[in-house]
């Protein structure tokens, strides 16, 4: 056991109160509009679980589902869980998915793209695991968005706009950056008809299979 916790511990920490915290309006939209009212759902790369969380919230008849490679991740998300029965964290890597064919009712994945090394794989995981008819919505912050006032919880004046801003220039994705990962889902087996739209600060792509 190291004395000290490793790096990956303090960027899940700075994660779980940072963004974890300022992010919650807009976790709670994509919740909401990913409107899924019964059934399974997939949070790929859920960090500390928020979409997952508020998606299986006062929604008895949802099982909500997070996986994410970061066991410390995992442990906040635990921790954020607050016992609720209808969520589970798992520790996955989404190119390597261990459920069988057909379990997910619908797929989401959050801010988590821009880590990805191997997205046509994710991208043929998720089909794979999606019912037929399941939509996988991949979101990610756009460098160039307005910075809208009801999709962030602010303490005082704290994070100011050009926080978040630079925020989503280091850990978003620009126009060439999203262009590609749209190529890879249009080359996947979601593809060639991918949904390509704007949902808040976010681009998302709408992906059915
Ligand atoms: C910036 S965090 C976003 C967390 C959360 N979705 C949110 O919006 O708060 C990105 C997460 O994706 C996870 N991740 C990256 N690649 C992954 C993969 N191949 N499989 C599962 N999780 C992955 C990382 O470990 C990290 O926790």
């Amino acid at each position: 056991m190291p004395l000290l916790p490793d790096r990956r511990f303090w960027t899940a920490l700075a994660y779980q109160m940072g963004p974890g915290r300022y992010y919650q309006p807009a976790y709670r939209f994509i919740a909401n509009d990913i409107a899924v009212e019964r059934g399974a759902l997939l949070d790929v790369g859920t960090g500390p679980g928020w979409v997952a969380i508020h998606a299986a919230s006062g929604r008895a008849d949802v099982d909500a589902v997070g996986i994410d490679t970061c066991p410390h991740m995992l442990e906040f998300a635990e921790q954020n869980r607050q016992g609720r029965l209808n969520v589970t964290f798992r520790k996955m890597d989404a190119t390597r998915i261990v459920y069988p064919e057909r379990t997910f009712d619908a797929a989401v994945s959050v801010q988590s793209a821009h880590h990805w090394s191997d997205p046509a794989a994710i991208f043929a995981e998720v089909y794979r695991v999606l019912a037929e008819g399941g939509v996988f919505y991949v979101y990610e912050a756009d460098p160039d968005a307005e910075v809208p006032p009801d999709w962030i919880a602010r303490i005082g004046a704290f994070p100011p706009d050009a926080f978040i801003k630079r925020q989503w220039e280091r850990f978003g994705m620009d126009a060439a950056r999203w262009g590609a990962l749209r190529a890879v889902a249009e080359a996947s087996p979601f593809g060639p008809d991918i949904g390509d739209e704007r949902h808040g600060f976010y681009r998302r792509l709408v992906c059915t299979r």
